[in-house]
């Protein structure tokens, strides 16, 4: 059982990866949500999670961070998820109200709470993460793991070598990745390897609540790909999580990963260092590959489970 806090800037694929979560209590003790800028404004990503909650009869609780990075200036992605940051579905209005708590007193009152450690599935910019670390350090014994969907081994999205959770809060993510704490990296190349064929999502339109949710988001989220000629698209923000729900379907290998905060092509990098094999400091547990067809098929299990629960 992970007790889990999901962090997040919603975004079409920080939903899926929640509704994954929601659909498997028998794994995920979901103690809350806490969000923080980054694909869009944090008022934005915060609405968006309310609405999400409100239209599948949800009440986890969800408390709001930090509203910018911790040097650099925000920079929205209207882009992959629209000028709501969640465009596509038509959401109810909210009928759900955050905790009024600040992200980082959510996550200090949480752990000094449970009497078990607890799991975080970072899966937007390391902000909140990082800050919490630095302001109570004291509780980094109650955390079990940090799940990121972020970084890369070689590759980039946001910029040539940088990926967007990370390129958006390199400050944060060096912070994060040097605090010691266990770090599970999902990067892009990974995320790639889970991709969605296009063609597969139609399989949902119109077989359930959660289902068509996923469907009516995928109609937004797809034109990215769409625009670019390609048959796939990565969910990003579902890999971590389902490589805790799933973890025999990976292949992970551990490396020192390093966060690159200069350069004129390389901030924000997750510099992986492929030459270092033992001896590790503080190895990172890097999510290397993936059985496509099995982690595809978690998503539309998961659909189904959370389907049958409006029938
Ligand atoms: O690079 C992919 C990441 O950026 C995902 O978390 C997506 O939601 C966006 O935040
Ligand atoms: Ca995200």
């Amino acid at each position: 059982m992970y007790h889990l806090i999901i962090d997040c800037d919603p975004g079409h694929d920080d939903i899926i990866a929640s509704m994954v979560a929601m659909a498997h209590p028998e794994t995920f003790d979901i103690l809350g949500f806490t969000t923080v800028a980054g694909n869009q404004t944090l008022e934005k990503v915060t609405s968006n999670l309310l609405k999400v909650q409100t239209l599948l009869e949800t009440d986890y609780p969800v408390s709001m961070g930090y509203d910018v990075p911790i040097i650099k200036a925000l920079e929205v992605q209207p882009l992959a998820h629209g000028e709501s940051g969640l465009d596509g579905p038509a959401l109810p209005k909210a009928e759900r109200k955050v905790t009024g708590l600040h992200a980082i007193e959510f996550m200090r009152e949480t752990l000094k709470r449970s009497p078990e450690k607890v799991t975080f599935l970072c899966i937007g910019p390391l902000t909140n993460m990082a800050l919490f670390l630095k302001t109570y350090p004291y509780l980094k014994e109650k955390i079990e793991a940090i799940a990121i969907m972020g970084g890369a081994v070689n590759s980039g999205n946001i910029r040539l070598k940088s990926e967007f959770n990370i390129y958006h809060d390199p400050e944060a993510a060096k912070i994060v990745f040097a605090s010691g704490v266990k770090i599970i990296m999902a990067g892009l190349e990974v995320c790639y390897a889970g991709s969605i064929h296009l063609s597969e999502a139609e399989q949902a339109n119109g077989r359930g609540r959660a289902s068509q949710l996923f469907y009516d988001l995928m109609q937004f989220y797809d034109r990215y790909a769409i625009d670019r000629g390609w048959d796939r698209t990565a969910i990003f923000d579902m890999t971590p999580l389902i490589y805790l729900l799933k973890p025999e379907l990976f292949e992970t290998r551990e490396y020192e990963v390093h966060i690159e905060l200069d350069g004129e092509y390389t901030r924000g990098m997750t510099v992986v260092d492929l030459a270092k094999t033992e001896n590790l400091l503080h190895p990172v547990t890097v999510l290397w590959d993936v059985k496509r067809e099995e982690f595809i098929q978690v998503l539309f299990d998961s659909l189904d489970i959370l389907d049958r629960r409006y029938q």
